[in-house]
């Protein structure tokens, strides 16, 4: 990452800085050792400075979470998460969720600017609050009908990129999820089934605020983090190895927990934890086994080959991603994918919700423990 300290100091060209007011000096109020460098060197650990996933947002329905100024312009477009029908054809529905064609080319990288976007307006340390929304976030999952919304605030940031997205039916709208409680032995057909159906990736912001999985039977309860923590305070606690501050990391760091009013002994071999992280494992595991039984000796959840885990995708046949699936596999006899129950998808869809949350119960321990048993003993 640019470090433009010196720079500025020797040229001071960039960004004019207010008039009337010595440039360098507002410059060096963040451009200095403990403010810009510091959170920089901080940052150049975190995923979102050196993944490659900004490239996928030179799609319109991709840019709103992976791309700086896809996100940047669904906040400034309030661009809603409805599904509406298609003016041009009455059988179809759009999805709304999508960011403007000018925000399409050559997408940038999650950077400073993409969290703080009043950077470079005043040129004081204000700039770097507010953060760049921390509104509630209708869920794109469920066409805005359900929505999170965190006491902490910050963690609305996070959210409205860390969330499930929506399953839709042929016409391009949301299914109705709610039939797979009402209806759970009816036979799915709200849409098609393929190698990649299904919730996406971000599930962090729905499990750690307790909201929009599928719920069969009744007891939920959320965890004190939904209130009382935040994805900084944990995320973002004082850094620690490779963990913290702006590396937004938290794995192996107990630094976040152990402060004021929450806990004073928390580590990886506490026993709150331990039991927490076992019982989840053993769940998920419990349900993926439910779930591949329905295909009578052949799994229904593709076992990855790199780590040799259930990673929420289908095992059918699809040319490039998953060429060795069983099913509909023109090179292993055609075999029809076997016919899901409605609670049976939505099973599979909380399966996906909790794997890829990758908390092991962490961000919500209550609620997943809760959503699981139910989810087993509905299937
Ligand atoms: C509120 C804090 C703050 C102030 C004040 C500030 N900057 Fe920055 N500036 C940043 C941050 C944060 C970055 C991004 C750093 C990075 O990504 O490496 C940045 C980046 C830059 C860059 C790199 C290009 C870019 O836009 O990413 C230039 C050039 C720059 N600043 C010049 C200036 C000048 C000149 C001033 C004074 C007139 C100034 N800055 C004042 C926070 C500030
Ligand atoms: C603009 C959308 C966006 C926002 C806002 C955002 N993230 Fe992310 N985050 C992503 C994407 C996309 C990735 C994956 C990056 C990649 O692989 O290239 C990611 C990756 C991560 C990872 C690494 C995950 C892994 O697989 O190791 C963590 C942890 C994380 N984000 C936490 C946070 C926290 C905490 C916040 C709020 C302070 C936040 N994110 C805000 C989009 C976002
Ligand atoms: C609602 C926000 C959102 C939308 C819309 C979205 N993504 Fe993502 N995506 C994420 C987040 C968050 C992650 C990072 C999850 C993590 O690392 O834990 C991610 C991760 C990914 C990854 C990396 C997966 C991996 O292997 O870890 C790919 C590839 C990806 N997305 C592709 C896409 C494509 C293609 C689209 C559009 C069709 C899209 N995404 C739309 C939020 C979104
Ligand atoms: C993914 C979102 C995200 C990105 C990217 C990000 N920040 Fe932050 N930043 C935050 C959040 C959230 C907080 C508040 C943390 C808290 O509440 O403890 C914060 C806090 C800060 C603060 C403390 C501000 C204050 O007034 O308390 C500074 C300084 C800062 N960030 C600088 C940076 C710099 C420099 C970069 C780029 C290298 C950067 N941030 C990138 C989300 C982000
Ligand atoms: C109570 C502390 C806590 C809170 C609150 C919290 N997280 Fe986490 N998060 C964790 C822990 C612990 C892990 C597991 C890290 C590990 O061991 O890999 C994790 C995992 C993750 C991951 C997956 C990282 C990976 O390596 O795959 C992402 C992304 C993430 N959290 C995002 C968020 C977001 C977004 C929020 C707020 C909506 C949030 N977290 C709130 C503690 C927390």
């Amino acid at each position: 990452m640019l470090t433009v300290a010196g720079f500025i100091l020797t040229s001071c060209e960039g960004p004019m800085g207010p008039a009337g007011k010595d440039a360098n000096e507002s410059c060096t109020t963040c451009h200095n050792s403990e403010v810009v460098e510091a959170k920089v060197i901080e940052y150049d650990h975190s995923l979102h400075f050196s993944g490659e996933a900004f490239e996928e947002g030179t799609r319109n329905n991709c840019a709103p979470c992976h791309s700086h100024q896809g996100f940047l312009n669904v906040i400034e477009k309030k661009t809603p998460v409805t599904f509406t029908p298609n003016p041009a054809d009455a059988t179809k529905f759009i999805n709304n969720y999508v960011a403007e064609a000018s925000a399409l080319n050559l997408p940038g990288r999650i950077t400073c600017f993409t969290c703080h976007d009043s950077l470079h307006t005043s040129y004081t340390q204000e700039d770097f609050m507010p953060l760049s929304t921390v509104a509630e976030v209708p869920m794109t999952m469920w066409g805005g009908s359900k929505k999170i919304n965190f006491a902490k605030t910050s963690s609305n940031l996070c959210a409205k990129c860390h969330q499930p997205r929506p399953v839709t039916a042929a016409s391009g709208n949301v299914i109705d999820y709610s039939k797979l409680v009402s209806a759970p032995t009816t036979t799915y057909n709200l849409s098609s089934i393929s190698y990649r159906t299904g919730i996406h990736y971000g599930s962090h912001g729905a499990i750690a605020a307790g909201v929009g999985a599928i719920e069969f039977g009744t007891g939920y309860t959320n965890s004190v983090h939904v209130t009382s923590a935040s994805c900084a305070l944990c995320h973002m606690s004082a850094p620690s190895g490779l963990a913290g501050g702006h590396s937004f990391n938290a794995a192996g760091s107990f630094t976040g927990c152990n402060v004021s009013g929450c806990h004073s002994t928390m580590s990886a071999t506490n026993t709150t934890y331990t039991v927490a992280v076992a019982d989840v494992k053993a769940k998920l595991t419990a349900l993926a086994t439910k779930i591949n039984a329905i295909g009578a000796g052949k799994d229904i959840l593709q076992k990855d080959p790199t780590d040799n885990q259930y990673n929420g995708y289908f095992d059918i046949f699809d040319a490039s991603a998953n060429p060795t699936g069983y099913w509909k596999n023109p090179s292993q006899g055609n075999v029809a994918f076997p016919a899901l129950t409605n609670a049976q998808f939505g099973a599979i869809l909380n399966y996906q919700l909790v794997f890829r949350d990758a908390s092991k119960g962490i961000h919500n321990y209550p609620y997943v423990k809760k959503l699981l048993e139910n989810t087993i003993a509905a299937i």
